[in-house]
C-alpha cells in the first residue's frame, strides 16, 4: 500500500463506480440522473470529471468546467469511508488547478445554506460565501425542483 493519492480524468470504466460514489456522498437528487450529466460534461473541451484514486480504488471525484467565464464545482464528494484524511482538499485543489491553466480566474460552487458541515470546508481551504439568489428554470418544461 502507497497511500498515495492519484487524481486524473475519469475513464469510461470508472462511471458506475463514480456514481455509486456520488450515492454513498449523498449528492444525487432524485431530479438529476448522474450518468446523463457524466455524459453530458464528457462532450464539452470545457469540462472534466476528475477521480481520486487510493491504491487503484476510487475515493473521490468531481465535475469541473468553466462557462467561457467562471469555472463550477458540482458533484465534489470523498467517499464517507475516507473522509477527514485531506482527500476533499486535494481535489479541489486539483479542480482550481484544471480551471487555473485554462485561465479561469474564478471558481463557483452552491451549497444548500443548511450545510453547516460543507461550508466550513470550504471556508478551512479559502472560499467565501456570496449571497445570490439562483434562478434557475428547467429547459425541459418541468416544474420547479427545490
Ligand atoms: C465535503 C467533503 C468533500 C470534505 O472532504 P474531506 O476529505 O473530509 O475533507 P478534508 O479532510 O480534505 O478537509 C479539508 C479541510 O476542511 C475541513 N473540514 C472538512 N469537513 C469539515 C467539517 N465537517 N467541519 C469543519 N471543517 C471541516 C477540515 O478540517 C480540513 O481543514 P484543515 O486542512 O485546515 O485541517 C466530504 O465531507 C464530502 O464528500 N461530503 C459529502 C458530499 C458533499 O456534500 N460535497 C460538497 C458538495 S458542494
Amino acid at each position: 500500500m502507497s497511500n498515495l493519492l492519484t487524481i486524473e480524468d475519469l475513464a469510461e470504466q470508472d462511471i458506475e463506480s463514480v456514481v455509486a460514489l456520488w450515492r454513498r456522498c449523498g449528492l444525487v437528487r432524485e431530479w438529476n440522473d448522474p450518468r446523463a450529466d457524466i455524459a453530458l460534461a464528457r462532450t464539452s473541451p470545457n469540462a472534466a470529471i476528475l477521480v481520486a484514486r487510493l491504491d487503484g480504488a476510487i475515493v473521490g471525484a468531481v465535475m469541473v468546467g468553466h462557462d467561457g467565464h467562471r469555472g463550477w464545482f458540482y458533484y465534489l464528494g470523498i467517499d464517507p469511508a475516507m473522509q477527514s484524511r485531506g482527500y476533499g482538499r486535494l481535489i479541489t485543489e486539483a479542480g482550481e488547478h484544471w480551471l487555473s491553466v485554462r485561465g479561469v480566474a474564478k471558481v463557483m460552487l452552491m451549497v444548500r445554506p443548511d450545510n453547516a458541515a460543507v461550508h466550513a470546508f470550504y471556508e478551512s481551504l479559502g472560499y467565501f460565501d456570496q449571497p445570490r439568489t439562483v434562478f434557475a428554470k428547467w429547459l425541459d418544461g418541468r416544474p420547479p425542483t427545490p
